[in-house]
């Protein structure tokens, strides 16, 4: 049900973190990730201890940004602590997504490096639905959509 993958992710490495709101849906969707044939780098939390998601966040923003991972994901209570420590690491662009349009406008607009989900807000089904669509949709391009992103960076 789900489509092609074979996207625009030039490197199939996948940072992935959490704070201890994440670990289940980190399950899922790294499992997910794997079977379809990307290298996940789980960067934690491993527990359900309670945890600080800025230094989760971070450790996805800098592995996407030394180009270690192409992409990353960061999931929290709401998705918006971890998306905001992510986005202080200069060349990620991490957006809160919510659902389909969300994740596809994200990518067509944005070209969103990150993608943030809240584990209070949304559940596994809409979070599969999410990575799909930050899987399968291409930047849109075009000189405005550059401009902006330049203008971001
Ligand atoms: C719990 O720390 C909660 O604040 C966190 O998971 C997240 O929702 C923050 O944005």
């Amino acid at each position: 049900e789900h489509g092609d993958w074979s996207s625009d992710v030039a490197l199939p490495i996948f940072a992935i973190a959490s704070d201890h709101a994440g670990p289940p849906l980190k399950a899922v969707l790294k499992a997910e990730l794997e079977q379809r044939g990307y290298t996940v780098l789980d960067l934690g939390t491993h527990g359900d201890d309670s945890v600080d998601y800025p230094d989760f966040g971070r450790a996805v923003g800098e592995a996407v940004a030394s180009g270690q991972a192409g992409r990353g994901i960061v999931i929290c209570g709401t998705g918006i602590g971890i998306s905001i420590a992510a986005n202080r690491i200069a060349g990620v662009r991490a957006a809160v997504c919510h659902d389909v349009t969300s994740a596809k406008l994200a990518r067509e607009h944005n070209d969103a490096n990150v993608m943030a989900l809240g584990v209070r807000l949304i559940g596994p089904e809409v979070a599969m639905d999410c990575l799909d669509a930050f899987m399968t949709t291409e930047f849109s391009g075009g000189e405005r959509h550059v401009r902006r992103i330049e203008k971001l960076g």
